[in-house]
């Protein structure tokens, strides 16, 4: 008790905030050195922290390994310099594409190390997918997994600039001509490295992510994100000595890099990373094994728990849990109210984005929770809600507007990578636009709304419609195709198609489950329409283009809104 009630107050951390404060902590500045890969190992060590717990990993069928720093040190000196003998250069872009294996968290720190760009990919991609992103990134390599390198082959003579494939668990023998592999424990230990020499604006990350319009956009940060990162895990996540702490997110989305990787270890605290999916048992018998002290979760893994009731989660010892956290969609009010039941403690809702790369709206702990509301701005970050015509703030308590930010706290994101225009455009009157609508209230609260766009948010996961109805088009029974949000109880939201098919073609039930499988494997399962409707025509502006708006409204049971542009039908 006595450590809740010794914690600041909103007030007392926003009174003469400065990211001075995380910098001094950290040790670096903007114009000086700074590399995330040895912050995250190698200065823990020297910390005194090298024999700590850095990574307890465990697989799906339950077998486990434990890294220390001195580990993550190592084996990222030892990827580095692997990536250096095949002639990597610093400011190319390497892909992992992993599933969450420890080579994908090492090899993280490792590209970093060696002054070349980490560009994540979530494993569940199908072909489709990873070609767009690697094609656009113009990735020179790419380090998978013996399951996973097919979907490499597949698209490889249509990749350029990709010279090499790297596969973690495969021999040389049985991999193709052109294929490299990399056996982490089969190589020499590289115990002294010399880092790369990036300073704070040297680019570090690219993560991928969806808008309504067009292919997604490569988000490119730099190293200096760290001082955002590093502060909000210890304050918002409230990470302490001795915290065993939980992040559900894959690195294949930006959570899974800043607070799965970059803010636990820059904090010199111990994580474990379960590789498997979600099962409620599962989940509550590793938080019980592992003595979790801190979990950033999702809401729909939440509300997938709370469908198993607060009796299975008093069934195991979660004593261990001290705080938790959610990100990635609205957590509901409820949610918060189960939460407390089951587990003693209420879930803190955290907002941010791929783009905004640390937390910026938040309940803090000790600060008094409002269920359903995401909290208030993180020190240091200043945002507001714009009035959608003026893009001025918005005066009157509680009314809706466009979540703005003001541009400049470390880990904004720097440029889409070769998209200038894309990203020129999420800037209006000096404020950077998260496209999401919230209120404010009196007491400065921010309640989110909804998104500002067309973009689908499945289970805390975004999915472009463009992306959806570029693959759906490629279909040969495909004449047009609209991609929308569906309410689940769940996801949240989950995917919907409408299609118009080719003369000859009969929508009928097979078809759909053809049409399905085809997304689910050129994109991705959590792209694949979870319902596709084969109607004679969509609807479309007098220009031509389909008005997803309206479809949706459908969907949602809420007012279609203005038509007065629409094509008569
Ligand atoms: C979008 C960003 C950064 C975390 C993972 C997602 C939605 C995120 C919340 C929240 C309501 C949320 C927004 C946002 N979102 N957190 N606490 N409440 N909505 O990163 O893939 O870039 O998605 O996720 O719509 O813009 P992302």
């Amino acid at each position: 008790m006595s450590a809740v009630m010794t914690l600041p107050t909103y007030e007392e951390r926003v009174a003469g905030f400065d990211w001075a404060l995380s910098e001094e902590e950290l040790g670096v500045s903007r114009e000086g050195r700074v590399n995330i890969g040895w912050h995250c190992s190698d200065r823990i060590c020297d910390q005194g922290r090298a024999q700590a717990p850095a990574l307890i990993w465990e697989d799906f069928a339950g077998a486990g390994r434990v890294y220390t720093f001195n580990d993550l040190r190592v084996l990222s000196n030892t990827i580095a310099r692997f990536l250096q003998s095949l002639d990597v250069a610093p400011g190319e872009r390497v892909c992992l594409f992993m599933d969450r294996i420890p080579e994908l968290y090492i090899g993280f720190l490792g590209i970093l190390k060696m002054g070349a760009i980490a560009q994540p990919l979530f494993s569940a991609f199908g072909e489709d997918s990873l070609w767009t992103r690697l094609e656009n990134a113009g990735t020179t390599a790419i380090i998978t997994q013996k399951k996973h390198v097919h979907k490499v082959r597949k698209i490889r003579d249509r990749l350029p600039a990709l010279k090499h494939v790297i596969v973690v668990d495969a021999a040389s023998a049985t991999l193709q001509p052109g294929e490299t592999a990399m056996a982490l424990d089969a190589l020499p230990r590289v115990e002294r490295f010399a880092v790369y020499p990036s300073t704070g604006e040297t680019p570090s990350v690219l993560h991928y992510t969806s808008g309504t319009t067009g292919q997604p956009k490569g988000a490119q940060h730099v190293h200096y994100s760290l001082v955002s990162q590093y502060l909000t895990a210890k304050w918002v996540l409230d990470l302490q000595p001795g915290d065993i702490y939980w992040c559900n997110a894959d690195p294949g989305w930006v959570t899974g890099t800043s607070y799965g990787i970059i803010g636990p270890w820059s904090n010199g605290i111990t994580q474990v990373v379960l590789d498997s999916g979600f099962n409620t048992e599962r989940w509550y018998a590793f938080v019980a094994k592992h003595r979790v002290t801190v979990w950033y979760s999702a809401p729909t893994a939440i509300r997938l728990l709370m469908r198993d009731g607060t009796e299975m989660a008093k069934r195991h010892d979660l004593s261990s849990l001290r705080h938790l956290a959610s990100v990635g969609e609205p957590l509901n009010a409820e949610a918060v109210i189960w939460s407390k039941e089951a587990f003693g403690l209420p879930f803190h809702d955290t907002f941010w984005q791929t783009e905004t790369g640390c937390i910026v709206i938040t309940n803090f702990p000790g600060m008094p929770i409002k269920p359903g509301s995401m909290g208030k701005p993180f020190p240091g970050i200043k945002a507001t809600v714009l009035d959608p015509r003026t893009f001025e703030p918005v005066t009157t308590p509680g009314s809706v507007g466009l979540i703005a930010l003001r541009p400049g706290w470390p880990s904004m994101v720097r440029s889409y990578w070769n998209n200038p225009g894309g990203y020129a455009n999420k800037f209006r009157n000096g404020w950077y636009l998260c496209g999401d609508r919230a209120s404010v209230d009196t007491d400065g609260y921010f309640w989110f709304v909804g998104r500002d766009d067309d973009v689908i948010n499945t289970g805390g996961h975004l999915v472009g419609p463009f992306e959806i109805e570029s693959a759906l088009l490629e279909h040969p029974a495909v004449a047009e195709s609209a991609a929308v949000a569906k309410p689940d109880p769940v996801n949240m939201e989950v995917v919907k198609a409408f299609v118009t098919l080719k003369p000859g073609y009969r929508g009928d039930a097979d078809l759909e489950l053809e049409i399905m499988n085809y997304v689910r494997k050129r994109l991705s399962p959590l792209a694949m329409p979870q319902e596709i409707e084969f109607v004679a025509s969509l609807p479309k502006t007098r220009s031509g283009k389909i008005v997803r708006r309206v479809l949706r409204a459908k969907e949602w049971g809420e007012p279609v809104g203005d038509t007065s542009t629409l094509m008569d039908e």
